[in-house]
């Protein structure tokens, strides 16, 4: 899921972040986050439950708090990305902005309805 679909609020976007996401391959960012039931109310007694990796370089608290700030203010609610967004960051004639260029008439790759059968 793109992080500009998210639903949570920045409490929820922090507790993802910091806990990872069971059963996916969101890492965790805090050491120990199963140990008492902080994360989501799981414990590593809690059965059936697969334990997400811990993230090779964790970020600090004051960091994921960063993080979750800038999903919420700069992705969340924002729709597909914008030519002008890809170019901010990768430079106008970049090859990977190229499918965002409203000229530009291939299949939207994000939009399954649109890509031609
Ligand atoms: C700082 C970087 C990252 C941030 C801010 C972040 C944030 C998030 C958030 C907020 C969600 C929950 C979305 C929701 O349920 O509404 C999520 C889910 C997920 N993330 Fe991350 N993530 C990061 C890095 C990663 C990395 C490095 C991986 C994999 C290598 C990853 C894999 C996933 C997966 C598989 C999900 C579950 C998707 C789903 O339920 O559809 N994330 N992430």
């Amino acid at each position: 899921m793109s992080l500009r679909a998210t639903h949570l609020d920045v409490e929820q976007l922090v507790e993802v972040i910091q806990c990872g996401r069971p059963g996916t391959g969101m890492p965790s960012h805090v050491r120990d986050p199963y140990k008492d039931g902080s994360c989501y109310g799981i414990t590593k007694d809690t059965p059936d439950i697969e334990f997400p990796m811990q993230a090779n370089a964790m970020l600090r608290n004051d960091e994921i708090a960063a993080v979750a700030e800038y999903v919420k203010t700069y992705l969340q609610g924002k729709g597909e990305p914008t030519f002008s967004e890809c170019a901010e960051y990768w430079g106008e004639n970049s090859q990977n902005c190229r499918d965002f260029k409203p000229s530009h008439q291939s299949s939207v790759k994000s939009d399954p309805d649109k890509v031609s059968k």
